[in-house]
């Protein structure tokens, strides 16, 4: 095909796209860069690496990657005579969901759950993950707590504050599902659970199921060192009051300081680290600054 020709076929390809597309858009700046992309001898393996080598050569590759099959996500499309690569079943960068849980249904299970983790929800799977490899465990962008601070920055500061919670500075995993959970914030289960299950109940009073269920399957020996460690606090049998003074209530009310949300552990500790002793919130440093947040006239 001649220059010309070429020209006018893409031209053609262009007045193709559809017209909701605003002028000025990011889609119709990556649509005019589009390039013929080289021919091809084959839909993966070695028809791919010889000029993409830095696909495969990631410490931890993904599974179809290992294996050379790139047609299992790319397929050469044709469209408009214009060879160019595209994601397989319509897929974009933006939302790769529908192809990731083709293979992962497992995880399209758990996307079913009320509260999906916003990166998750919007299907940017690849915020998370290298869809071909990366230097950690599952293609993640680092290691522990590193692959989540580094778009929760306030979070990365309560963990520099001079009191950190052990587990928080252990693995967010312990207590936030990556992708989606049954409570806010993917809890496994209600944020009081979750906190009774290291200072409430002993771990000799529950099973391995019900610690699954809590704390996730990632880290069970760790957990359990955990939850040993923390220390015991006294409720009433409700399980609704009895600290931090007899008979205030932890749970079934509002919280003063915060409206419309429930009052809760979290009501007056930060789960992930404070300035002052007990993990006291509003940036408490004893009891009497803690107690005017919420009794204050
Ligand atoms: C002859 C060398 C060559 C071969 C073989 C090759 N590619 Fe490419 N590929 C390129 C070049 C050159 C680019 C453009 C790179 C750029 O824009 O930086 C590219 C770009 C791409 C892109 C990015 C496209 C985009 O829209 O950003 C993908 C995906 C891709 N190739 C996948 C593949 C797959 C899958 C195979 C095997 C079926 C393959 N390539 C085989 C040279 C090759
Ligand atoms: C599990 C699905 C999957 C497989 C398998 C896969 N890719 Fe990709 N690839 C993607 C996705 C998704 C993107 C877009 C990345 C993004 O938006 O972050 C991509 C992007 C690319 C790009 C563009 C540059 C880049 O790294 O972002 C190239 C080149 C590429 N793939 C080549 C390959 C080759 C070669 C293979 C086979 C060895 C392969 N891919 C296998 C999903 C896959
Ligand atoms: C063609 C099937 C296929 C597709 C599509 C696919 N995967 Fe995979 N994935 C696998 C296989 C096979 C493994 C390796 C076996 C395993 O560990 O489960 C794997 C492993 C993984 C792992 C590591 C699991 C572990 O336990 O170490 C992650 C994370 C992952 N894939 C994410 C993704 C994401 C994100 C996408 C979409 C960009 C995707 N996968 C698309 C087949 C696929
Ligand atoms: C906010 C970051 C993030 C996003 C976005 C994300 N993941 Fe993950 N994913 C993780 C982390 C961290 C792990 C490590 C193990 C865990 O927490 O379950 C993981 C583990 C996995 C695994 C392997 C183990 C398992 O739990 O089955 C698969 C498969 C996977 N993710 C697929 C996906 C798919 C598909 C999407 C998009 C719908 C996605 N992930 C989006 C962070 C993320
Ligand atoms: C790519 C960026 C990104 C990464 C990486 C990421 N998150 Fe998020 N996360 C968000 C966004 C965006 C929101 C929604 C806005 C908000 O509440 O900050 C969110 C919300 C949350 C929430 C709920 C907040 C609420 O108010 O209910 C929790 C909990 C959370 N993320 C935990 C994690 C954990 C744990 C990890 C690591 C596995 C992680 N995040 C990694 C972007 C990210
Ligand atoms: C001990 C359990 C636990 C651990 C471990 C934990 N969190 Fe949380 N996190 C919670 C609870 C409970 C809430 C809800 C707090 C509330 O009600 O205000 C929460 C809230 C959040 C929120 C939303 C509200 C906010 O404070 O901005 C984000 C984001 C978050 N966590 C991220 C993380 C990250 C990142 C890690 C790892 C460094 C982590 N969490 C570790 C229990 C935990
Ligand atoms: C996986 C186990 C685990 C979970 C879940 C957990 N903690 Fe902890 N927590 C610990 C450990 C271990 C310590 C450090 C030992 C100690 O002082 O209790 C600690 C310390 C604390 C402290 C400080 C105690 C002190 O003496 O300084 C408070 C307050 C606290 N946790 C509250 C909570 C709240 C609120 C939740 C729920 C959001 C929660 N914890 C969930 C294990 C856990
Ligand atoms: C109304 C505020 C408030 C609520 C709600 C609350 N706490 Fe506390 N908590 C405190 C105060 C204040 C202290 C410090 C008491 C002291 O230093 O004498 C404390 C201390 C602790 C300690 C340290 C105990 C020790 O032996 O030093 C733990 C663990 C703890 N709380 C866990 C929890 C858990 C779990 C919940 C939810 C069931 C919860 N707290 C709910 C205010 C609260
Ligand atoms: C996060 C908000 C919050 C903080 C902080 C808080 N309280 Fe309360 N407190 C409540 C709520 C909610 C009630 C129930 C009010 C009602 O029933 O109308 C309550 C009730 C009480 C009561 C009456 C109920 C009873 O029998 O105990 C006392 C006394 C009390 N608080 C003392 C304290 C003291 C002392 C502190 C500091 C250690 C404190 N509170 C910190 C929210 C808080």
């Amino acid at each position: 095909m001649n220059a010309a020709a070429r020209i006018m076929l893409m031209i053609t390809a262009l007045a193709a796209q559809p017209l909701s597309l605003a002028p000025g858009t990011r889609q119709i700046a990556r649509a005019a860069a589009v390039r013929e992309h080289p021919a091809v001898s084959g839909d993966g393996g070695a028809a791919c690496t010889t000029c993409h080598t830095e696909v495969t050569s990631a410490r931890v590759v993904h599974g179809p990657v290992a294996v050379g099959q790139c047609s299992a996500c790319h397929v050469v499309d044709t469209g408009a005579g214009v060879r160019r690569i595209a994601l397989k079943g319509g897929g974009s960068d933006r939302d790769t969901t529908a192809l990731c849980v083709a293979c992962h249904d497992d995880v399209a299970e758990r996307l079913k759950l009320p509260h999906r983790h916003a990166p998750v929800a919007s299907g940017s799977c690849t915020a998370c993950h290298d869809p071909h490899g990366s230097p950690f465990r599952f293609q993640l962008p680092a290691d522990g707590d590193g692959a989540c601070v580094r778009c929760h920055q306030d979070i990365a500061e309560a963990l520099a504050q001079p009191h950190v919670h052990p587990p928080a500075a252990t693995s967010c995993r312990i207590c936030h599902d990556s992708h989606a959970g049954p409570q806010p914030s993917q809890l496994r289960a209600r944020s009081n659970a979750v906190c009774g299950g290291c200072h409430v109940t002993a771990p000799a009073d529950r099973s391995d199921a019900e610690a699954a269920a809590l704390f996730g399957r990632h880290a069970a020996d760790i957990v359990e060192r955990l939850a040993a460690d923390g220390s015991r606090i006294l409720l009433d049998a409700s399980l609704a009051s009895g600290h931090p003074t007899r008979g205030h209530p932890v749970d079934r009310r509002q919280d003063p300081s915060r409206t419309g949300r429930p009052l809760d552990c979290a009501s007056c500790h930060n789960p992930h680290g404070s300035a002052g002793a007990k993990l006291l919130r509003f940036g408490a440093t004893g009891v009497s600054s803690l107690c005017i947040r919420c009794h204050g006239k």
